[in-house]
């Protein structure tokens, strides 16, 4: 994919805050601090269109970005992290599901796990939702940077085996060093 143009779109909480569009669109979905936007912004070779942070839980709305004119990309709030204030944290539920469950040009979410870690119960949750609303997932696993080549493939074993996933079906991504970013855009292009 050649990336001519991505312009932020807007921020939402609720669906009359979404862009009207028939156009496709694909979003992120991940732990908080798992790496969203860093991943965006290596997808779309833009160094901060999407603000990243290292304190987790920077990203609170739906945010929506428009690609060449063409698709949108959604970069969803992180789930999961304590330190979030309580009135963020139960708003996060409503919010994302009824986005996944409403949004017509949504042809799959990116779910985003950290390869170093299990996946948890709310990991699971997401994953449960997207087969609910028969969604096409494509699971990633950043931060391949952290882990040398032979650690990598274990966790990604492992990984697997916790989803009930072919590990090749995983993608490896950094974004430190942008592994993984044309298979994934492979994948992506595929779902259009
Ligand atoms: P929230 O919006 O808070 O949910 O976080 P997020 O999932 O958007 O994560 P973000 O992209 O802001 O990244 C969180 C931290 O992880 C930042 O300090 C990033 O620099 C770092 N990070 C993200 N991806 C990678 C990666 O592939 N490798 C390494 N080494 N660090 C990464
Ligand atoms: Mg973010």
């Amino acid at each position: 994919m050649i990336v001519k143009s991505a312009a932020f779109v807007r921020g939402a909480v609720k669906s009359s805050q979404y862009p009207s569009s028939s156009m496709p669109e694909i979003a992120f979905a991940g732990r908080s601090n798992v790496g969203k936007s860093s991943l965006i912004n290596v997808l779309l070779g833009r160094k901060n269109l999407v603000r990243t942070s290292s304190t987790p839980g920077r990203t609170q709305t739906i945010n929506f970005f428009l690609i060449n004119n063409r698709f949108h990309f959604v970069d969803l709030p992180g789930y999961g992290y304590a330190k979030v204030p309580i009135e963020v944290r139960k708003r996060w539920g409503p919010m994302v599901e009824s986005y996944l469950s409403s949004r017509e040009g949504l042809c799959a979410v990116v779910v985003i796990l950290d390869l170093r870690r299990q996946p948890n119960e709310a990991d699971h949750d997401l994953l449960a939702w997207l087969a609910r609303y028969s969604i096409p997932e494509i699971v990633v696993l950043t931060k391949a940077d952290k882990l040398k080549k032979n650690k990598q493939n274990y966790q990604s074993r492992l990984i697997g085996e916790d989803l009930s996933k072919d590990p090749s079906s995983l993608i490896l991504f950094s974004a430190a060093t942008g592994m993984g970013k044309q298979v994934l855009w492979k994948a992506i292009e595929a779902l259009f």
